[in-house]
Protein backbone atom coordinates (compact mmCIF):
# COMPACT_ATOMS: atom_id res chain seq x y z
CA UNK A 1 0.00 0.00 0.00
CA UNK A 2 1.32 2.88 -0.75
CA UNK A 3 2.36 5.58 2.20
CA UNK A 4 -0.71 8.10 3.51
CA UNK A 5 2.29 10.88 3.18
CA UNK A 6 2.48 9.86 -0.99
CA UNK A 7 -1.66 9.55 -1.11
CA UNK A 8 -1.95 13.48 0.52
CA UNK A 9 0.78 14.77 -1.71
CA UNK A 10 -0.88 13.21 -4.45
CA UNK A 11 -4.38 14.80 -3.64
CA UNK A 12 -2.30 18.56 -2.77
CA UNK A 13 -0.89 18.74 -5.78
CA UNK A 14 -3.99 18.70 -7.39
CA UNK A 15 -4.46 22.38 -5.95
CA UNK A 16 -1.59 23.65 -7.21
CA UNK A 17 -3.04 25.82 -11.02
CA UNK A 18 -1.32 23.71 -13.80
CA UNK A 19 0.26 24.97 -17.06
CA UNK A 20 -2.28 26.70 -19.58
CA UNK A 21 -0.64 26.11 -22.55
CA UNK A 22 1.67 23.17 -23.76
CA UNK A 23 5.49 24.01 -22.80
CA UNK A 24 6.93 25.52 -25.99
CA UNK A 25 10.34 24.49 -25.15
CA UNK A 26 9.11 21.10 -26.80
CA UNK A 27 7.43 22.20 -29.57
CA UNK A 28 7.18 19.34 -32.34
CA UNK A 29 9.67 20.69 -35.02
CA UNK A 30 7.67 21.44 -38.05
CA UNK A 31 10.09 18.74 -40.15
CA UNK A 32 7.81 16.25 -37.82
CA UNK A 33 4.58 17.71 -38.65
CA UNK A 34 3.89 15.89 -42.13
CA UNK A 35 2.18 12.65 -41.18
CA UNK A 36 1.26 11.93 -44.65
CA UNK A 37 0.33 8.25 -45.76
CA UNK A 38 1.04 7.52 -42.01
CA UNK A 39 -2.02 5.86 -40.14
CA UNK A 40 -2.48 6.20 -36.20
CA UNK A 41 -4.83 3.46 -34.48
CA UNK A 42 -5.83 5.71 -31.62
CA UNK A 43 -8.45 5.09 -28.51
CA UNK A 44 -9.80 7.19 -26.27
CA UNK A 45 -10.21 10.07 -29.11
CA UNK A 46 -14.23 10.73 -28.54
CA UNK A 47 -13.55 12.93 -25.37
CA UNK A 48 -11.10 14.86 -23.43
CA UNK A 49 -7.52 15.45 -24.26
CA UNK A 50 -7.39 11.95 -26.38
CA UNK A 51 -10.24 13.88 -28.96
CA UNK A 52 -7.74 17.29 -29.41
CA UNK A 53 -4.65 15.03 -29.91
CA UNK A 54 -6.64 13.30 -32.90
CA UNK A 55 -7.38 16.55 -34.21
CA UNK A 56 -4.16 17.51 -34.21
CA UNK A 57 -2.83 14.14 -35.61
CA UNK A 58 -5.57 14.62 -38.83
CA UNK A 59 -4.68 18.08 -39.16
CA UNK A 60 -0.69 17.01 -39.68
CA UNK A 61 -1.83 14.62 -42.43
CA UNK A 62 -2.20 11.38 -40.69
CA UNK A 63 -5.06 8.74 -41.67
CA UNK A 64 -6.82 8.46 -37.57
CA UNK A 65 -8.49 5.24 -37.31
CA UNK A 66 -10.85 5.89 -33.93
CA UNK A 67 -11.55 3.10 -31.84
CA UNK A 68 -14.39 3.88 -29.53
CA UNK A 69 -17.34 2.36 -27.90
CA UNK A 70 -20.27 4.74 -28.51
CA UNK A 71 -20.41 4.67 -32.68
CA UNK A 72 -23.24 7.88 -32.44
CA UNK A 73 -20.89 9.65 -30.63
CA UNK A 74 -17.56 8.42 -32.45
CA UNK A 75 -19.06 8.64 -35.80
CA UNK A 76 -20.11 12.47 -34.82
CA UNK A 77 -16.49 13.27 -33.62
CA UNK A 78 -15.25 11.72 -36.78
CA UNK A 79 -17.75 13.34 -39.05
CA UNK A 80 -16.47 17.21 -36.96
CA UNK A 81 -12.80 16.75 -37.42
CA UNK A 82 -13.60 16.07 -41.01
CA UNK A 83 -15.97 19.12 -41.34
CA UNK A 84 -12.89 21.03 -40.31
CA UNK A 85 -10.50 20.17 -42.95
CA UNK A 86 -8.45 18.65 -41.57
CA UNK A 87 -5.37 17.06 -43.93
CA UNK A 88 -5.69 13.96 -43.10
CA UNK A 89 -8.47 11.72 -42.14
CA UNK A 90 -10.51 10.27 -39.52
CA UNK A 91 -12.63 6.84 -39.63
CA UNK A 92 -14.42 5.47 -36.68
CA UNK A 93 -14.29 1.55 -35.21
CA UNK A 94 -16.85 0.61 -32.78
CA UNK A 95 -14.41 -0.72 -30.44
CA UNK A 96 -15.09 -1.70 -26.52
CA UNK A 97 -12.02 -2.11 -23.94
CA UNK A 98 -14.51 -3.57 -21.40
CA UNK A 99 -15.02 -6.95 -23.56
CA UNK A 100 -11.86 -8.56 -25.07
CA UNK A 101 -14.77 -9.82 -27.84
CA UNK A 102 -15.08 -6.37 -28.95
CA UNK A 103 -11.05 -5.47 -28.67
CA UNK A 104 -11.11 -9.10 -30.96
CA UNK A 105 -13.29 -7.92 -33.26
CA UNK A 106 -12.54 -4.13 -33.93
CA UNK A 107 -8.80 -5.58 -34.08
CA UNK A 108 -9.67 -8.38 -36.73
CA UNK A 109 -11.43 -5.36 -38.54
CA UNK A 110 -8.44 -2.95 -38.16
CA UNK A 111 -6.05 -5.27 -39.73
CA UNK A 112 -8.23 -6.55 -42.54
CA UNK A 113 -8.88 -2.43 -43.77
CA UNK A 114 -5.18 -1.33 -43.04
CA UNK A 115 -1.73 -2.71 -44.30
CA UNK A 116 0.27 -0.65 -41.95
CA UNK A 117 -0.18 0.70 -38.45
CA UNK A 118 2.24 3.49 -38.16
CA UNK A 119 1.82 4.72 -34.34
CA UNK A 120 -1.05 3.04 -31.65
CA UNK A 121 -1.87 5.32 -28.83
CA UNK A 122 -3.74 3.61 -26.16
CA UNK A 123 -5.45 6.24 -24.68
CA UNK A 124 -9.26 5.31 -23.49
CA UNK A 125 -9.22 5.14 -19.64
CA UNK A 126 -12.14 5.34 -16.83
CA UNK A 127 -12.57 5.46 -13.29
CA UNK A 128 -15.66 3.40 -12.49
CA UNK A 129 -17.13 4.27 -8.98
CA UNK A 130 -18.36 0.79 -8.14
CA UNK A 131 -17.49 -3.06 -8.53
CA UNK A 132 -18.56 -4.04 -11.88
CA UNK A 133 -18.03 -7.34 -13.10
CA UNK A 134 -17.99 -8.27 -17.17
CA UNK A 135 -20.14 -10.08 -19.18
CA UNK A 136 -16.29 -11.86 -19.42
CA UNK A 137 -15.46 -12.03 -15.54
CA UNK A 138 -13.42 -8.85 -15.27
CA UNK A 139 -13.54 -5.88 -12.81
CA UNK A 140 -14.49 -2.71 -15.34
CA UNK A 141 -11.67 -0.70 -14.74
CA UNK A 142 -8.72 -3.56 -14.87
CA UNK A 143 -10.78 -4.52 -18.18
CA UNK A 144 -10.65 -0.80 -19.86
CA UNK A 145 -7.38 1.14 -18.05
CA UNK A 146 -5.31 -2.18 -18.33
CA UNK A 147 -6.58 -6.27 -20.14
CA UNK A 148 -8.18 -3.84 -23.50
CA UNK A 149 -4.97 -2.24 -24.06
CA UNK A 150 -3.42 -5.09 -23.69
CA UNK A 151 -5.18 -7.32 -25.99
CA UNK A 152 -5.53 -5.03 -28.44
CA UNK A 153 -1.81 -3.99 -28.43
CA UNK A 154 -0.79 -7.42 -28.97
CA UNK A 155 -3.03 -8.02 -31.83
CA UNK A 156 -1.97 -5.46 -33.66
CA UNK A 157 1.82 -6.20 -32.94
CA UNK A 158 2.82 -7.70 -36.06
CA UNK A 159 1.10 -5.33 -37.89
CA UNK A 160 3.35 -2.46 -36.24
CA UNK A 161 6.53 -4.56 -36.73
CA UNK A 162 5.72 -4.80 -40.52
CA UNK A 163 4.96 -0.72 -40.67
CA UNK A 164 8.41 -0.04 -38.32
CA UNK A 165 9.65 2.79 -37.38
CA UNK A 166 6.74 2.74 -35.46
CA UNK A 167 5.69 3.43 -32.12
CA UNK A 168 3.56 2.60 -29.00
CA UNK A 169 2.12 5.34 -26.17
CA UNK A 170 0.04 4.32 -23.07
CA UNK A 171 -2.01 6.71 -21.53
CA UNK A 172 -0.89 6.09 -17.76
CA UNK A 173 -1.41 8.61 -14.59
CA UNK A 174 0.51 9.88 -12.15
CA UNK A 175 -1.73 7.65 -9.73
CA UNK A 176 0.42 4.70 -10.45
CA UNK A 177 2.85 5.86 -7.67
CA UNK A 178 0.18 5.03 -5.57
CA UNK A 179 -0.29 1.38 -6.63
CA UNK A 180 0.49 -1.86 -5.75
CA UNK A 181 -0.37 -5.18 -8.46
CA UNK A 182 -1.93 -7.28 -5.89
CA UNK A 183 -1.66 -10.86 -7.73
CA UNK A 184 -4.08 -12.22 -4.86
CA UNK A 185 -7.33 -10.87 -5.77
CA UNK A 186 -6.49 -8.93 -9.67
CA UNK A 187 -10.53 -8.35 -10.02
CA UNK A 188 -10.64 -6.89 -6.78
CA UNK A 189 -13.16 -9.24 -5.77
CA UNK A 190 -12.33 -8.89 -1.77
CA UNK A 191 -11.52 -4.84 -0.95
CA UNK A 192 -12.90 -2.75 -4.45
CA UNK A 193 -12.30 0.93 -3.98
CA UNK A 194 -11.73 2.77 -7.37
CA UNK A 195 -8.32 4.25 -5.74
CA UNK A 196 -6.75 1.07 -5.20
CA UNK A 197 -8.17 -0.34 -8.86
CA UNK A 198 -7.55 2.81 -11.01
CA UNK A 199 -3.83 2.61 -9.81
CA UNK A 200 -3.27 -0.85 -10.14
CA UNK A 201 -4.59 -0.63 -13.22
CA UNK A 202 -1.78 2.20 -14.62
CA UNK A 203 0.75 0.79 -12.80
CA UNK A 204 0.21 -2.56 -14.35
CA UNK A 205 0.03 -0.67 -18.32
CA UNK A 206 3.67 0.43 -16.71
CA UNK A 207 4.72 -2.85 -16.37
CA UNK A 208 3.53 -3.65 -19.39
CA UNK A 209 5.14 -1.25 -21.38
CA UNK A 210 8.47 -1.51 -19.91
CA UNK A 211 8.36 -4.99 -20.65
CA UNK A 212 7.08 -4.89 -24.60
CA UNK A 213 10.17 -2.39 -25.12
CA UNK A 214 12.30 -5.28 -23.70
CA UNK A 215 10.91 -7.53 -26.26
CA UNK A 216 10.84 -5.27 -29.32
CA UNK A 217 14.12 -4.30 -28.91
CA UNK A 218 15.96 -4.52 -32.33
CA UNK A 219 12.33 -4.21 -34.08
CA UNK A 220 12.01 -0.50 -34.68
CA UNK A 221 9.04 -0.05 -32.76
CA UNK A 222 9.03 2.17 -29.63
CA UNK A 223 6.62 1.92 -26.83
CA UNK A 224 6.62 4.28 -23.96
CA UNK A 225 3.75 5.42 -20.93
CA UNK A 226 2.59 8.89 -20.35
CA UNK A 227 1.28 10.37 -17.47
CA UNK A 228 -0.24 13.50 -19.19
CA UNK A 229 -0.37 15.67 -16.37
CA UNK A 230 -3.82 16.80 -14.49
CA UNK A 231 -5.92 17.61 -17.26
CA UNK A 232 -9.57 18.92 -17.23
CA UNK A 233 -11.36 16.22 -18.81
CA UNK A 234 -14.72 14.13 -18.38
CA UNK A 235 -12.68 11.00 -16.30
CA UNK A 236 -14.45 12.07 -12.77
CA UNK A 237 -17.94 11.91 -14.26
CA UNK A 238 -18.67 8.50 -12.31
CA UNK A 239 -17.19 9.71 -9.61
CA UNK A 240 -19.53 10.55 -6.59
CA UNK A 241 -19.48 12.16 -2.52
CA UNK A 242 -16.43 13.44 -1.55
CA UNK A 243 -14.19 11.83 -4.70
CA UNK A 244 -17.15 13.91 -7.17
CA UNK A 245 -15.82 17.32 -5.27
CA UNK A 246 -12.28 16.47 -7.47
CA UNK A 247 -14.44 17.41 -10.67
CA UNK A 248 -14.68 20.76 -9.37
CA UNK A 249 -11.00 21.32 -8.14
CA UNK A 250 -10.30 19.66 -11.73
CA UNK A 251 -11.91 22.47 -13.94
CA UNK A 252 -10.41 25.15 -11.62
CA UNK A 253 -6.53 24.14 -11.31
CA UNK A 254 -5.95 21.38 -14.05
CA UNK A 255 -4.63 22.18 -17.13
CA UNK A 256 -7.13 22.36 -21.00
CA UNK A 257 -7.61 19.61 -22.96
CA UNK A 258 -5.15 20.94 -25.37
CA UNK A 259 -1.99 20.23 -23.12
CA UNK A 260 -2.16 16.98 -22.77
CA UNK A 261 -2.76 16.50 -26.29
CA UNK A 262 0.38 18.05 -27.01
CA UNK A 263 2.06 15.80 -24.81
CA UNK A 264 0.00 12.67 -26.31
CA UNK A 265 0.98 13.69 -29.64
CA UNK A 266 4.95 14.57 -28.83
CA UNK A 267 5.56 10.85 -27.50
CA UNK A 268 3.48 9.62 -31.17
CA UNK A 269 5.48 11.44 -33.42
CA UNK A 270 7.83 14.07 -32.60
CA UNK A 271 11.79 13.49 -33.12
CA UNK A 272 12.08 14.65 -29.45
CA UNK A 273 11.64 10.62 -28.65
CA UNK A 274 12.65 9.20 -32.07
CA UNK A 275 14.46 5.54 -30.72
CA UNK A 276 13.46 6.16 -27.07
CA UNK A 277 11.48 3.24 -25.31
CA UNK A 278 10.68 1.65 -22.56
CA UNK A 279 10.27 4.74 -20.25
CA UNK A 280 7.66 6.67 -18.54
CA UNK A 281 7.46 9.96 -19.28
CA UNK A 282 5.64 12.42 -16.79
CA UNK A 283 4.13 15.52 -17.98
CA UNK A 284 7.24 16.81 -20.09
CA UNK A 285 10.03 14.37 -19.20
CA UNK A 286 11.31 11.05 -18.54
CA UNK A 287 10.58 9.97 -15.02
CA UNK A 288 10.90 6.82 -12.78
CA UNK A 289 8.07 4.64 -12.16
CA UNK A 290 6.47 2.86 -8.75
CA UNK A 291 9.55 0.60 -8.68
CA UNK A 292 7.04 -2.70 -8.82
CA UNK A 293 7.31 -1.51 -12.50
CA UNK A 294 10.53 -2.18 -12.84
CA UNK A 295 10.97 -5.16 -11.15
CA UNK A 296 11.55 -8.07 -13.86
CA UNK A 297 9.53 -10.91 -11.61
CA UNK A 298 6.80 -8.68 -11.18
CA UNK A 299 6.46 -8.12 -14.71
CA UNK A 300 6.55 -11.39 -16.02
CA UNK A 301 3.87 -12.92 -13.50
CA UNK A 302 2.16 -10.20 -15.22
CA UNK A 303 2.68 -10.90 -18.45
CA UNK A 304 1.83 -14.73 -17.44
CA UNK A 305 -1.31 -14.12 -15.84
CA UNK A 306 -2.28 -10.93 -18.83
CA UNK A 307 -1.89 -13.96 -21.70
CA UNK A 308 -4.19 -16.56 -19.88
CA UNK A 309 -6.64 -14.39 -18.89
CA UNK A 310 -7.28 -12.95 -22.66
CA UNK A 311 -6.19 -16.39 -24.21
CA UNK A 312 -9.37 -17.07 -25.56
CA UNK A 313 -9.18 -13.92 -27.54
CA UNK A 314 -6.43 -14.53 -29.64
CA UNK A 315 -6.43 -14.21 -33.34
CA UNK A 316 -5.34 -17.87 -32.86
CA UNK A 317 -8.40 -18.87 -30.90
CA UNK A 318 -11.87 -19.51 -32.21
CA UNK A 319 -13.45 -20.07 -28.96
CA UNK A 320 -14.20 -16.01 -28.10
CA UNK A 321 -16.17 -16.35 -31.21
N1 LIG B 1 -7.50 13.89 -17.00
C1 LIG B 1 -6.43 13.65 -16.22
O1 LIG B 1 -6.06 14.46 -15.34
C2 LIG B 1 -5.66 12.38 -16.40
C3 LIG B 1 -4.53 12.20 -15.58
C4 LIG B 1 -3.78 11.04 -15.74
C5 LIG B 1 -4.12 10.13 -16.72
N2 LIG B 1 -5.23 10.33 -17.51
C6 LIG B 1 -5.52 9.32 -18.54
O2 LIG B 1 -5.63 9.98 -19.79
C7 LIG B 1 -6.48 9.23 -20.68
C8 LIG B 1 -7.51 10.14 -21.31
O3 LIG B 1 -8.44 10.53 -20.29
P1 LIG B 1 -9.25 11.89 -20.22
O4 LIG B 1 -8.84 12.56 -18.99
O5 LIG B 1 -9.20 12.62 -21.52
O6 LIG B 1 -10.71 11.28 -19.93
P2 LIG B 1 -12.12 11.35 -20.68
O7 LIG B 1 -12.46 12.73 -21.07
O8 LIG B 1 -13.06 10.63 -19.77
O9 LIG B 1 -11.88 10.47 -22.00
C9 LIG B 1 -11.73 9.09 -21.88
C10 LIG B 1 -11.84 8.44 -23.23
O10 LIG B 1 -11.77 7.01 -23.04
C11 LIG B 1 -12.90 6.42 -23.67
N3 LIG B 1 -13.34 5.21 -23.01
C12 LIG B 1 -13.71 5.04 -21.72
N4 LIG B 1 -14.12 3.78 -21.51
C13 LIG B 1 -14.00 3.13 -22.70
C14 LIG B 1 -14.30 1.80 -23.13
N5 LIG B 1 -14.84 0.89 -22.32
N6 LIG B 1 -14.04 1.47 -24.41
C15 LIG B 1 -13.53 2.37 -25.27
N7 LIG B 1 -13.26 3.66 -24.93
C16 LIG B 1 -13.49 4.02 -23.66
C17 LIG B 1 -13.97 7.50 -23.59
O11 LIG B 1 -15.01 7.19 -24.51
P3 LIG B 1 -16.46 7.93 -24.43
O12 LIG B 1 -16.33 9.15 -25.28
O13 LIG B 1 -17.38 6.90 -25.03
O14 LIG B 1 -16.75 8.23 -23.00
C18 LIG B 1 -13.16 8.73 -23.94
O15 LIG B 1 -12.93 8.81 -25.33
C19 LIG B 1 -7.05 8.11 -19.82
O16 LIG B 1 -6.34 6.93 -20.03
C20 LIG B 1 -6.84 8.59 -18.40
O17 LIG B 1 -6.79 7.52 -17.49
C21 LIG B 1 -6.00 11.43 -17.36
Amino acid sequence: MASIGKQVGLVLSTFIPQRRTPDPRHAIPASDKDLSGKTVVFTGGTDGMGRVAVEMLSNMGARVVLLGRNEAKGMAVAREIAAAEGRGSVEFQSCDLASMASVRACAERVLTDHSRIDVLVNCAGANVAERIVTEEGFETVWAINYLGPFLLTTLLLERLKSSAPARIVNLSSDTESLGHIDFDDLQMEHDFSTLKAYPQAKLALNAFTIDLARRLEGTGVTVNCLNPGFISSNLLRDMKGVQGLFRYVMRVFASPPEVGADRIVRLAVSSEYQGVTGTYVSEDAIAVPNPEALDPAVREKLMQVSESAVSRFSLASRSAM
